[in-house]
């Protein structure tokens, strides 16, 4: 796959420091060519976000129409029909209920936004005392320090621990290996239960979010839950999860992410 010719160097950090990255000089469809001819298939997309494939002339054409026509203006000076017009065509693809969306640059920070807005709105209702996030082991939800914190894979939290905000983490709905040793249907869903558990555990009067991926992404593949784990999410008294939580539609744009805040 990689051979010496193909050692990079020059002033790029690296990703990785072990291995001779091979050179990718063009992609198309599912292909990506490095310099010397070899073809790789990228059968999930990188990291499952080049979901329309390489080198679709489209969007490339209407990336350059838009940056001609403008590119980058500050929106608390102006709004554009780039913004406006993504936001209204995202409303017929959006779980029902969701129908303002909020552009940011990654994944990440949309993470980051989404924990700070949810602690703003109890902020707003004279709630201080609700902080806290739940949020689910083997889950992957970026690698910026908040997102980090709900991250539930201990091995990318361990180096930075003492710089992390508290998370409290339940088990994932991943069947393969049962955290309960249970086996779907009979399970009646224990893992989605955890939830109400832990939010009684902690105090519901301190919670401040759960934060959970509706399609596991980064860290436990393309995962989907069981079926009727979100309906149970969404069926506990002390959280709103927007309805049709389950059905992942977000999971087809850039990110995708579900936010329930505490109902009381
Ligand atoms: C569910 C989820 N949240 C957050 C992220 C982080 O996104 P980014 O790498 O754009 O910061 C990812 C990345 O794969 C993700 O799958």
């Amino acid at each position: 796959m990689s051979n010496a010719s193909n050692r990079r160097e020059g002033h790029l950090f690296p990703r990785r420091l072990d291995p001779q990255l091979p050179v990718a000089v063009k992609a198309d469809g599912v292909w990506i060519e490095d310099q010397d001819g070899n073809r790789y298939l990228d059968a999930s997309g990188g990291a499952i976000v080049v979901n329309a494939g390489h080198g679709r002339k489209e969007i490339a054409q209407a990336v350059y129409d838009q940056i001609l026509a403008y590119d980058y203006i500050h929106p608390t000076m102006f709004t554009t029909p780039a913004a406006e017009g993504l936001a209204d065509a995202l409303v017929a693809h959006a779980p029902e209920g969701i129908d303002r969306f909020y552009f940011l640059s990654g994944g990440a920070e949309a993470v980051e936004a989404a924990i700070k807005l949810a602690r703003q709105i109890h902020l707003a209702n004279s709630r201080p005392e609700k902080f806290r996030l739940i949020s689910r082991w083997k889950s992957y939800h970026g690698l910026t320090l908040g997102a980090l914190s709900a991250m539930g894979r201990a091995a990318f939290q361990t180096p930075y621990a003492p710089m992390l905000a508290q998370a409290v983490h339940i088990p994932p709905p991943y069947c393969l290996r049962c955290s309960y040793g249970l086996t779907f249907p009979d399970c009646r869903l224990r893992c989605a239960l955890a939830l109400e558990e832990t939010i009684l555990n902690m105090g519901p009067e301190t919670v401040s979010a759960f934060l959970a991926e509706t399609v596991s992404g980064g860290t436990l593949a393309a995962c989907p839950p069981p079926p009727g784990y979100f309906e149970v999410a969404q069926d506990l008294r002390y959280l709103r999860c927007p309805p049709d939580s389950g059905r992942g539609a977000l999971r087809h744009g850039a990110h995708r992410s579900l936010v329930c805040l505490p109902a009381r």
